[in-house]
């Protein structure tokens, strides 16, 4: 990453705020729910192993949407099943509102919730510190990967969490998507290298493929609307830039050649395509579902 940006993730109330925009813009959300529907219901079918409690762990939860839909879908194939939600989440601002979701969901007597305000490996230290011997049924890690320093560490820690039929779900962008696009040209310029940042799905499976890991993929089709970034001095054009960039006031602070570079990629035919006069970016995902070790 060039000396002279800094990294979105430092700033916790522009990244939610460009991350809450980018959720307006796009059909991320939409598609995990298609998923969830669609395909979660398999998956979940064995976890358990017939047991009447289970255990679920959730990875940079966010405001807990997503999660609570999983919640829904775990309940639906498995009625009568008492759940330990442990919420992994480094944000007071999301956690704040996972637990006002909560508050007005009048479906979730089943489920105790622990909140820990933390990220992925002082969650770890935590487990370690504490010799928790307890084993997870459910571990999901939705779009947060790029935060860790690690990926495939943090992947091998979670998984040895898993119970006899456990599952561990990963959502991020696919390797074939716009980011994946960008993040190949861009990465020197753009990444953080205290994190990862820049992973798509294509790693990560390239990781198991090496360690001889299986795993179940799926493609989750999803698209974002980029329009406002080409209006320049927009100002929801300049917090999506942020957003797809990962850089805090990418418009004001890259150098003009970068600036240049990055929005011409943005709209070439390998990350977008044109129509009614928008620009409209390949944010497709993919899910990959790992078993206990
Ligand atoms: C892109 S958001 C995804 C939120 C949610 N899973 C969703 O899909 O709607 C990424 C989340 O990861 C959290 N996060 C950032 N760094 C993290 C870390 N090191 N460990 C765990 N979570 C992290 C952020 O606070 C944020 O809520």
């Amino acid at each position: 990453m060039a000396n002279t940006l800094t990294c979105l993730v430092c700033d916790d109330g522009r990244y939610q705020k460009s991350f809450q925009l980018f959720l307006e813009r796009s059909s991320e959300h939409q598609c995990m729910r298609d998923f969830i529907r669609n395909m979660l219901p398999e998956v979940l079918s064995s976890v358990g192993n017939g047991k009447c409690h289970v255990n679920v762990i959730g990875v940079g939860s966010g405001s807990g949407e997503i999660d609570l839909e999983m919640l829904s879908t775990l309940r639906m194939k498995h009625p009568g099943v008492t759940v330990d939600n442990e919420v992994v989440e480094p944000s007071s601002q999301q956690l704040l509102k996972y637990k006002e979701f909560v508050s007005k969901n009048r479906d979730l007597d089943h489920v105790k919730f622990t909140w820990n305000k933390m990220t992925a490996s002082e969650f770890e230290e935590h487990w370690k510190e504490k010799k928790t011997t307890t084993k997870a049924d459910f571990i999901h890690m939705i779009q947060m990967l790029y935060y860790v320093k690690d990926p495939e560490a943090t992947i091998d820690f979670f998984q040895s969490l898993l119970d006899n039929n456990g599952k561990l779900l990963i959502i991020l962008v696919s390797g074939e998507s716009g980011w994946g696009k960008l993040w190949s040209t861009y990465k020197h310029q753009l990444c953080n290298t205290e994190i990862s940042q820049c992973v798509t799905t294509g790693d990560i499976k390239h990781h198991l493929d090496s360690k001889g890991v299986s795993y179940q993929s799926y493609e989750l089709p999803s698209q974002m609307d980029i329009t406002e970034c080409f209006t320049e001095g927009d100002e929801k054009g300049e917090l999506l830039l942020d957003f797809l960039t990962e850089v805090l006031d990418f418009s004001k602070t890259a150098p003009p050649e970068l600036k240049e570079g990055v929005l011409n990629l943005l709209r070439h035919p390998d990350c977008s395509t044109e129509s009614d006069g928008k620009v409209i970016f390949n944010n497709n995902l993919e899910a990959i579902v790992i078993d206990q070790k």
